[in-house]
């Protein structure tokens, strides 16, 4: 599925292409996206690309609220692979009671029958896949895409997305050997990951990726706002972390030397301290750049530990339970 990852931006692309809002695209003051994991991470992305160049504000939700600011000049997008995710289906409920711009993105479920039945916009995406969190590709591009076909992006934006598909394809050989030699330094340790604030979402992505592929626990922060607390708990030596920098060739100067700063202090008391750098031209090929990577070694992680980096039974365990809770 990781492999796919491209193609899934090529195809997703292709889908958010069609797409016709079936509301009035005027007086669009505000953005809200809500959606969970997998499902909600490409909200994250979407927006650390389009920020400097957005003129509205733009917020994601992951949860059962919805803000009171939401109302009929919000373009609320809600985002779900399945369409049957509890959270995200009552935000929904609410972004309709608030008169809000709805766009559902979803494979089908109850999102799908809400939508249809209540003659919202949607983009529905391919039902075939068993992972959400493998329909990143599919995700960023149908959110990319509504905010493009609403008029609220640039048509260089939008052509940046298409270009980061082919940039990865030719990456792809030196992706998979670099993830490899990276999961191996990794393996056994517990994992910190730490970046600059611009590319938090693939931190945060790579948090999620080792927890639902690789079966373990791990956390992430980000410069500078580490370096005003958690820098501080670093005091006691422990050879079980590895310590693992995401660096970015568009961080300021001030950003590069605090991590600098802050690598000379970890490593005092890490086991590793490793860095990783980004490549591309632009945010949307720098980052997806390193989430490919970081898909893949979480999968040679999962492969290391002897674990299945597919199952999450325990999601599913709570998610039926809650369900019958419901009954
Ligand atoms: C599973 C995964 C999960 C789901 C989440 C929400 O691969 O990554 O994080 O994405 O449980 O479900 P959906 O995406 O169906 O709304």
């Amino acid at each position: 599925m990781i492999e796919q990852f491209p193609d899934t931006l090529v195809s997703g692309i292709r889908i958010a292409q069609d797409f016709n809002a079936l509301f009035n695209k005027d007086n669009i003051e505000n953005i809200y996206v809500s959606g969970m994991g997998g499902s909600g991470i490409g909200a994250e992305f979407v927006y650390s690309f389009v920020k400097d160049e957005l003129k509205i504000p733009f917020a994601v939700g992951k949860s059962y609220d919805l803000p009171a600011w939401v109302n009929q000049n919000t373009l609320l997008i809600l985002s779900s692979y399945s369409g049957n995710t509890e959270e995200t289906i009552e935000v929904l409920k609410k972004g309709i009671h608030q008169s809000a711009k709805v766009v559902v993105i979803s494979s089908g479920g109850t999102m799908m029958r809400l939508a249809i039945e209540n003659n919202l916009s949607f983009v529905k995406l391919p039902s075939d896949w068993s992972s959400p969190r493998a329909c990143l590709g599919f995700s960023i591009a149908a959110q990319l895409g509504v905010l493009f076909k609403i008029g609220l992006i640039s048509e260089k934006k939008w052509a940046e997305l298409l270009e980061c598909a082919d940039f990865i394809k030719t990456e792809s050989s030196q992706i998979q050997e670099k993830s490899k030699k990276l999961a191996e330094s990794l393996f056994g340790k517990m994992i910190v990951i730490y970046s600059s604030e611009r590319i938090e979402p693939v931190a945060l992505r790579f948090r999620q990726q080792i927890n639902e592929n690789a079966k373990r626990l791990c956390w992430h922060h980000v410069v500078p706002e580490m370096n005003h607390n958690e820098l501080v708990g670093w005091r006691k030596s422990d050879d079980e972390l590895a310590v693992l920098f995401l660096l970015n060739s568009d961080d300021s100067d001030r950003i590069s030397q605090r991590m600098d700063l802050t690598k000379d202090v970890v490593s005092h008391f890490a086991g590793s301290v490793i860095s990783l750098f980004s490549k591309g031209k632009n945010t949307i090929e720098r980052s997806l750049y390193l989430v490919h990577l970081l898909d893949y070694a979480s999968v040679h992680l999962a492969f290391l530990n002897g674990v299945d980096p597919v199952e999450v039974k325990v999601i599913d365990f709570l998610k039926s339970e809650l369900a019958a809770a419901k009954d």
